[in-house]
């Protein structure tokens, strides 16, 4: 009896001992929630952290201890003004860290280390209809991404987003280079530099200079079935999330479980680093598509130049473009310059003078001119070796392309061919929504998707801006989402400042379609040398280029063999210097060989380099093929004079480079022994 009553007694004990360590741990849990859980980089380098504060949720991030975003808000407003933001407590969390590496089918460097240290949150309400989500961060060396997830629950199943508070506040006003958000060109704008302060509404990739050196993009990852982020400034040091909207003013219409797209922060020591950053990449899922056989980067000529120019128009009549005899011709020039894709565009019924006027345009998808025949074509192509590329222009009117998506693909994929480019010209889609609102997402997702069925590789023109989604769809191979080449044939031109400041800029979202290689510069909108258009090869990334010039101009330039030469697929990429606006030189170390290439451009300013070719391999020989801007080139006055040169480099070589205004230099390295 009394061994049984000295039993109860030592049970309670224990019971009480663990109740008040419960308790404890609880009050000491609860008074962590004020304090901020720190999430590090691999290399220690960057910090960002999490806490809770009177139930809001915000982060902070630091680069090298210094202050980058201070104290910056998360959560959300649901419609009928519902905040999901200010009643929460942390429930949990867990630390883990993820290092592998993958393969890319193609891309600016062959292999991706995905390296980083994750924490998930996950949260709760503490009253009311207790509704939880979690907020997961992960920091890589490059920057910090982060994402909400909504799990099942009964509490919030199909809902509205209104609003996304996600905010990025800089501890100080950074300069950004940015272009204007809900405008009717799309994406297609000259990018601006400003104090985040003066900013408006701006789209993403946002690219900023900080006061205390730091570089730092702003975009985001994997955006599927969401609507895609802008940036509105607070007039001061900050930026919040502002989401597009749909027509009826509601942005985002979601049912749990599911994830948002990651917001990211890219972060570079200088802007070079920017470009190299992989972030955005490994933040979205691996690859879900089983046959890549069909996915081939390439470089390609056009029945396109000539449209744009006004030599040939798109609809027919006595200067059609895209005729029977015309595309025989063009698959021969092929032949003749040694490039094994062409596009051929305004082949199909609905073309008019006025195509590109906002209207719900009719074009069809299966039907030719009556001076084009396809099957005709495409057997001329397949017998001389030519991969034709479609072309689905949809002029926005999607409600006329969907109904005929299945049939028009089913022809390309019957007549042999394996990549089609897809255009979205209009300012909304369907005349009614935005391009990358939540209804522009799922409909490029939705195409993509159905290309894959057809085995097809598309290049989106007016396209979503890229998030990185080619990891797990690598059959999106480009789009365009910028001011490209075209603006060059009918606009007063992109200055040259432009292309250095895309790769800082949109380039960092992805792949770009821009089409340079204009050879027949003098006299035109083309505002650079034609050494620079060839060093475009290697400063603007894609798996697809085009060849944009009439080919006529193409035949008997020795300048032409670069374009011959530079491939499309890289095994590694390395910046060898960069200022955003003013000049940038990349090396890129072909996939298939040793041989390493080089692109150097500068905007109007003549520039010279001293450039030590560390990157070659060390007791290799190289034999370096040099296109230079000639003695007495400029982009405006001279364009068309180049420098042919040949030399042997080492890795020890320091090689002097000389860059004229709005001029370039590309190089071929050749791998001796
Ligand atoms: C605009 C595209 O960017 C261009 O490449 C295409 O030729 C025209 N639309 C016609 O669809």
């Amino acid at each position: 009896m009394v061994q049984l009553y000295n039993t109860i007694k030592m049970l309670k004990t224990i019971t009480y001992f663990f109740v008040i360590i419960l308790f404890l741990s609880a009050c000491g849990y609860k008074a962590k929630q004020l304090e901020k859980w720190p999430i590090s980089s691999p290399n220690g380098e960057i910090q960002a952290s999490f806490w809770i504060e009177n139930g809001k949720p915000y982060y902070e991030v630091s680069f090298n201890n210094k202050p980058i975003l201070v104290k910056s808000a998360l959560g959300f407003v649901l419609s009928d003004n519902d905040t999901l933001s200010n009643n929460l407590i942390l429930v949990n969390h867990s630390d883990s860290a993820i290092d592998e590496t993958w393969e890319q089918p193609w891309g600016q460097q062959k292999f991706v280390r995905n390296y980083c240290n994750e924490a998930t949150f996950n949260l709760t309400e503490a009253s009311g209809s207790k509704r939880s989500f979690a907020i997961t961060f992960r920091v890589f060396n490059d920057g910090v991404g982060f994402r909400y997830s909504f799990p099942n629950q009964t509490n919030l199943t199909t809902f509205t987003i209104m609003d996304e508070l996600t905010s990025f506040n800089f501890h100080d006003v950074a300069q950004a280079w940015w272009i204007p958000a809900y405008k009717d060109n799309r994406y297609e704008y000259l990018f601006k530099k400003s104090p985040i302060n003066e900013l408006d509404t701006v789209h993403t990739p946002l690219t900023l200079e900080l006061p205390n050196g730091v570089f730092a993009s702003i975009h985001e990852a994997a955006l599927v079935n969401y609507a895609s982020m802008t940036l509105a400034s607070d007039k001061k040091s900050g930026l919040k999330c502002d989401l597009t909207p749909w027509s009826n003013g509601t942005k985002v219409n979601v049912t749990s479980p599911f994830n948002t797209p990651w917001r990211t922060i890219i972060l570079g020591h200088n802007a070079g680093e920017l470009i190299t950053s992989t972030l955005m990449l490994n933040l979205n899922e691996p690859c879900k598509l089983e046959d890549l056989s069909y996915i081939k980067p390439h470089k390609y000529l056009g029945i396109w130049w000539g449209m744009h120019i006004g030599k040939y128009s798109f609809w027919e009549g006595p200067i059609h473009g895209a005729t029977t005899a015309r595309s025989k011709e063009y698959i021969d020039y092929c032949n003749k310059l040694g490039i094994d894709h062409l596009l051929i565009e305004g082949w199909n019924k609905g073309w008019t003078p006025q195509w590109y006027e906002n209207k719900m345009h009719v074009f069809s998808f299966t039907e030719s001119t009556s001076d084009f025949n396809f099957k005709e074509v495409a057997n001329y192509a397949k017998a001389k070796g030519v991969s034709l590329i479609g072309y689905h222009e949809t002029g926005s009117n999607i409600e006329n392309y969907l109904p005929q998506i299945d049939a028009g693909m089913k022809m390309y994929q019957d007549g042999g061919l394996h990549a089609i480019k897809i255009g979205q010209v209009g300012s909304r889609l369907n005349m009614k929504e935005w391009h990358h609102g939540q209804f522009g997402v799922n409909y490029y997702q939705y195409v993509l998707e159905k290309a894959a069925q057809y085995k097809l590789a598309v290049n989106f023109h007016e396209p979503i801006k890229p998030t990185g989604l080619c990891r797990t769809y690598p059959n999106l191979l480009a789009g365009e989402g910028g001011r490209g080449m075209e603006y060059d044939a009918w606009s007063e031109g992109n200055p040259p400042e432009h292309t250095v400041i895309i790769p800082f800029t949109r380039l960092l979202a992805g792949s770009m379609d821009f089409t340079p290689g204009i050879f027949a510069i003098k006299g035109t909108r083309v505002h650079t040398t034609l050494a620079k258009q060839l060093a475009l090869y290697l400063t603007i990334y894609s798996p697809i280029q085009m060849l944009a010039d009439l080919p006529e101009n193409y035949v008997g330039n020795p300048a032409f063999k670069f374009l011959q030469d530079v491939p499309v697929n890289w095994d590694t990429t390395v910046v060898l210097n960069a200022q955003i606006g003013d000049f940038l030189t990349i090396v890129r170390k072909d996939i298939n060989s040793n041989d390493w290439y080089l692109g150097s451009i500068t905007n109007q300013e003549q520039r010279e380099f001293d450039l030590p070719l560390t990157f070659l391999s060390n007791g290799k020989s190289y034999s370096a093929e040099i296109y230079a801007d000639g003695k007495d080139a400029c982009f405006d006055s001279n364009p068309e004079s180049v420098q042919i040169s040949k030399m042997e480099v080492t890795n020890k070589t320091i090689l002097k480079i000389k860059l004229a205004k709005g001029g370039g230099q590309a190089i071929r390295f050749i791998a001796e022994n």
